[in-house]
């Protein structure tokens, strides 16, 4: 039998920190099989033989090769699993470096890309052949973009007519992707840029929603519910988290609770600026995205937040949470403490909190009935639980 003239570089070597999942993201399970399986399954999928070579994780690959068998069953296809590399690009290149001798075409595929129909390769493939450029898949972009300044203010709205979001599979001829990867000074953001910078035509083709990435826990679950609707996961879709913190009192330092300034209380020691209220919606929001807690996230011998305040922490930490896929619901906080009394404030912490986390926050307050440290007036506690959301 004849060598293929096509390859298929499945790029899985990434480790998936948006997703967040305990396992590097190519495996990841979505109902049932893993994401590298699925991808391999398309590639698979396709009408004419291709050389795949499967570019893992090096810790992993031993894994991947398993994965590989049983995605092959009988079939008689030449697959490679190669050890990735920190970066995209270089997991790219690893690939590049085992193509056969008779390969011309080179589609480069994102393994996160699970779900693309072997059509979409085969459309790529074809295009390739035809034209001799780099083709790309691309899909019309549905919402309205703005540019934006760095403080977030809009500074016009982008003609969205000229725009595609673009996919994988990318293919091209193969002299023209090893000589722009040979000849390659920087990191792109894809394979079309690479070769675009290197003075070669790619052209759009049309995309398939199907090919979009799982990037997000809110794109996995959707992966789950496309691949089988009865069984996704009804638990991902709300999750509920805790947070408690605990500081002493210290006369000398000013008080900052609930990320505001309270003259004339005492302050609460600790290496930031002690903010019991600011630091349990921290652990909650972390708690219920399953980002771990506020002293892994943000290290306490930091420097960098050496006596900051809990603004900082908060802005932080919503980013972390958004950037996991999940929506704040609500959260709410109860303060135990003597001192100092929140009644008067308690309307304006929840406006400053609300305003800083995008979702509301409530905000209340008990003594402990002159029981144990709190009760003793030696310091504060505040418990705080959070709600968040995968839903879209
Ligand atoms: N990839 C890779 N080698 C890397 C980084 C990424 O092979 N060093 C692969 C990923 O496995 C994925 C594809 O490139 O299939 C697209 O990358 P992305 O979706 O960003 O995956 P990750 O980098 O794993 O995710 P994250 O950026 O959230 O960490
Ligand atoms: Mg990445």
């Amino acid at each position: 039998m004849s060598e293929p003239t096509t390859a298929v570089i499945l790029v899985a070597a990434g480790s998936g920190t948006r997703l967040g999942a305990d396992v590097p993201k190519a495996f990841v399970d979505v109902a049932g099989r893993t994401i590298l399986e699925r991808a391999l399954r398309s590639v698979l999928g396709m009408a004419e033989p291709a050389q795949v070579i499967v570019v893992a994780p090096s810790e992993l690959r031993a894994e991947a090769e398993r994965i590989v068998r049983a995605a092959l069953g009988e079939a008689s296809i030449a697959v490679n699993v190669v050890a990735g590399g920190d970066t995209r690009q270089q997991s790219v290149a690893a690939g590049l470096a085992v193509l056969g001798d008779d390969v011309d075409v080179v589609l480069v595929h994102d393994a996160a890309r699970s779900l693309t129909p072997p059509a979409l390769f085969e459309l790529v493939i074809a295009a390739v052949r035809a034209s001799g450029a780099g083709v790309i898949p691309g899909l019309a972009v549905a919402d309205t973009i703005k540019q934006i300044d760095w403080m977030g203010s809009v500074e016009k709205t982008v003609d969205r007519s000229a725009l595609v979001a673009v996919q994988t599979p990318q293919g091209f001829p193969r002299g023209v992707l090893v000589a722009a990867y040979a000849s390659a000074d920087q990191d792109y953001t894809d394979d079309a840029a690479l070769v675009a910078a290197h003075g070669t035509a790619v052209t759009v083709v049309d995309g398939d929603p199907l090919a979009f990435k799982i990037t997000t826990p809110w794109d996995l679950a959707r992966a789950q519910s496309l691949v089988a609707p009865e069984s996704a996961p009804a638990a991902l879709q709300w999750r509920t988290g805790v947070g408690i913190d605990v500081h002493a009192f210290d006369e000398e330092a000013p008080l900052w609770l609930g990320g505001l300034y309270w003259p004339g209380e005492p302050g609460l020691a600790g290496h930031s600026d002690g903010d019991a209220i600011a630091h349990a919606v921290c652990d909650a929001l972390l708690s219920a995205s399953g980002l771990g807690d506020i002293g892994g996230r943000f290290g306490t011998s930091d420097k960098q937040f050496e006596n900051a305040h809990g603004e900082v922490f908060l802005t932080a930490t919503v980013e972390l949470v958004r950037g996991a896929g999940f929506e704040i619901g609500n959260v709410a906080v109860q303060l135990i403490a003597n001192r100092p009394k929140l009644a008067a404030r308690r309307a304006e912490i929840e406006v400053h909190l609300t305003a800083l986390l995008g979702a509301p926050v409530s905000i209340s307050a008990t003594t402990a009935d002159g029981l144990g440290f709190t009760g003793r007036g030696e310091g504060v506690t505040a418990i705080a639980t959070a709600l968040v959301t995968t839903a879209p």
